[in-house]
C-alpha cells in the first residue's frame, strides 16, 4: 500500500470513529443505561441489544418500531428515575412504573417527554413534588399522574 492510500485509510478510520462516538443514543441504549443504574431489575434481565427492543419485557412499540409504552408496573424495580430521561425516547406516550421500589425525587426532566400522556408512578417511595410540565407543551396533560 502506498502512502497516499495509507493516509486515506487512516482518515477514513478517524472519520468512522468520530461518527460512531458522536452518534446520538438510541432508544435501546437509553433504556439499558437507565437499567444499569437500578439497584434491582431482575425482571429486565432479558433486556439486551441481542434481542429486538420491541420484544423486551414491558416495552411496546409503534408500527415504525419506536418505543411508545413502558408497562413496568410491579416489576420489582429498585432505584431512581434520575437517568431515565433521554431525547431518544421521543415517541413515548405511556410510562407505568407503579408498584415498584423506586425512590428519591422525580426528576424535572421527566416533563420533557413531550409525547407522554400517561405517567403512572403510584405505590413507590418517591419523594418531593411532581414536576410540572413546562410551556410550550401545557395542553398535553397527564391523564393519570398519581404517586404516593
Ligand atoms: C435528568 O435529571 C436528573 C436529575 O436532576 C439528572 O441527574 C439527569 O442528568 C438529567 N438527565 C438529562 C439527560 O439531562
Ligand atoms: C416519533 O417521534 C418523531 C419525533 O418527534 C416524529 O417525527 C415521528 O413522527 C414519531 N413517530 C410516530 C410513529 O409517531
Ligand atoms: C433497594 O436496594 C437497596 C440496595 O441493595 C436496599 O438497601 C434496599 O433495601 C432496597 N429497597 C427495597 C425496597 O427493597
Ligand atoms: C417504602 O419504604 C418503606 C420504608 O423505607 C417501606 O417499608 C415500604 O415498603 C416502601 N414502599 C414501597 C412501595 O416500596
Amino acid at each position: 500500500m502506498d502512502l497516499q492510500h495509507k493516509l486515506l485509510l487512516v482518515s477514513l478510520c478517524l472519520l468512522l470513529r468520530t461518527s460512531l462516538a458522536s452518534r446520538p443514543e438510541g432508544e435501546a441504549e437509553a433504556l439499558l443505561r437507565w437499567r444499569s443504574t437500578l439497584l434491582s431489575s431482575t425482571s429486565l434481565s432479558l433486556w439486551s441489544l441481542a434481542n429486538p427492543t420491541c420484544s423486551w419485557f414491558g416495552v411496546t412499540c409503534d408500527a415504525a418500531g419506536h418505543v411508545t409504552k413502558l408497562h413496568l408496573s410491579n416489576a420489582g424495580l429498585n432505584g431512581t428515575l434520575h437517568t431515565l430521561y433521554s431525547t431518544a425516547l421521543q415517541n413515548l406516550t405511556w410510562l407505568d412504573l407503579s408498584s415498584n421500589d423506586l425512590f428519591d425525587a422525580i426528576p424535572a426532566n421527566i416533563s420533557m417527554f413531550l409525547t407522554l400522556s400517561v405517567l403512572e408512578l403510584s405505590t413507590s417511595n418517591f419523594s418531593g413534588a411532581i414536576p410540572g410540565k413546562q410551556p410550550p407543551d401545557q395542553p398535553r396533560i397527564c391523564q393519570a399522574l398519581t404517586y404516593s
